[in-house]
């Protein structure tokens, strides 16, 4: 059987079908449940919650579901020069994102001292919660960490965009990684490179890692319907990961106005930019997102540029305004077709147990 392997035993699951994570508050309990209660593994990203936050997250889920699910973080927290920005450095960004703030109508933001969290602070509360697997990207957590998780029984399943990265999660003792090729929505999660130096796309990607790894490899990046999965099973890859198709689903996080973009014609081109957070990510291209890579002075290093950003997306979201969201995509949004995350998942077994007969 298709699904019977090393990642289903590792994970505890039925079938090795992962609902990728979304970090920046799309992520969802209802997302993560149906598909963590189908057989699947439903994740959460929390890179952005409190210490405090991800421990109760923890537990609300805990109450939510009997069978695993993952937590999400982000091992390294900022980009150089992103953190520590002083008021005078505020007062001379705050004019170059004063036109935004202006043509939405929306009031600036204020100085603050302090405008991220910490990986290492969340780390701990995240292996206190002790949830079922923890999944991580943009970085290999420091062996005390990983140790700490095998003792509590927390599976870790590391992000790697090239080969590199890969052999470097498996020398470190990760039970699974997951391969993503730069056909996937969000972030590109490269650590060893600069992410513009680690473009790999799946079909390229997942052999060359399953090539070379003791750790069962976990495909994503451009999965969005069974044609998908079973390639990615051809290639060796005992898993996969599916993001932008669940999150067109009425249970993911994100509001109307993003699911909708997913199901129009705006998703045959999406481009690759760090208009948003100052890190490279795939989404919609629009107004905005043109601006920024005109700019010869934006972005700003992560997390300065999200700072900023914050209040650009929340009103362009409640305005339904289109040149100013971030409509995060991957390549393979124009084969999404469900909105129930269960019809998908569904749809996906099925067609992969008749493929398998
Ligand atoms: C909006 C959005 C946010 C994401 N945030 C995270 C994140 O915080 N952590 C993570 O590991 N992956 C994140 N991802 C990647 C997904 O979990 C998944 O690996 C990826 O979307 C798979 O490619 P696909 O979009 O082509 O299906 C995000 C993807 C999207 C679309």
């Amino acid at each position: 059987m298709w699904n019977i392997n090393a990642l289903s035993h590792t994970l505890g699951i039925q079938y090795p079908v992962i609902q990728g994570p979304f970090g920046g508050g799309l992520s969802s309990i209802q997302l993560l449940k149906t598909v963590s209660d189908a057989g699947g593994l439903g994740s959460y990203g929390a890179h952005i919650l409190s210490p405090d936050k991800l421990h109760t997250l923890v537990h609300q889920v805990r109450q939510t579901t009997q069978h695993p699910f993952a937590i999400n973080l982000w091992v390294s927290d900022h980009d150089e020069g992103g953190l520590g920005m002083q008021q005078e450095d505020f007062e001379r960004y705050l004019q170059l994102f004063r036109p935004f703030y202006e043509a939405l109508n929306i009031t600036p933001p204020t100085y603050v001292s302090q405008y991220t969290e910490r990986f290492e602070e969340q780390v701990e509360a995240l292996i206190e919660a002790a949830p079922p697997v923890f999944s991580f990207v943009f970085g290999i957590p420091h062996q005390d960490i990983l140790e700490s998780c095998r003792r509590k029984g927390i599976t870790t399943i590391g992000t790697a965009t090239t080969l590199d990265e890969a052999l470097a999660l498996d020398h470190a003792g990760v039970d699974a990684i997951v391969a993503t090729g730069f056909e996937a929505g969000g972030h590109r999660v490269s650590f060893m490179k600069e992410a513009e130096d680690s473009l790999h796309g799946t079909m390229a990607l997942v052999p060359q890692i399953v090539d070379r790894v003791k750790a069962p490899v976990i495909a994503a990046g451009g999965i969005a319907d069974p044609r998908g999965v079973k390639a990615a099973f051809s290639l060796g890859a005992q898993g996969v990961q599916i993001g932008t198709a669940f999150l067109a689903c009425d249970e993911s996080g994100t509001d109307a106005f993003h699911r909708e973009a997913l199901f129009s014609d705006a998703v045959h081109h999406t481009v690759l930019s760090r208009a948003f957070t100052g890190r490279l990510a795939r989404f919609i291209p629009n107004f905005f997102v043109n601006n920024i890579e005109e700019s010869p002075h934006l972005p700003l290093p992560f997390p300065m540029q999200s700072f900023f950003t914050g209040p650009i997306k929340h009103a362009s979201s409640q305005q339904s305004n289109p040149g100013y969201t971030s409509h995060y995509a991957g390549q393979g949004a124009p084969l999404i077709k469900h909105r129930k995350a269960l019809d998908l998942f569904n749809e996906i077994i099925e067609q992969m147990q008749s493929f398998s007969r």
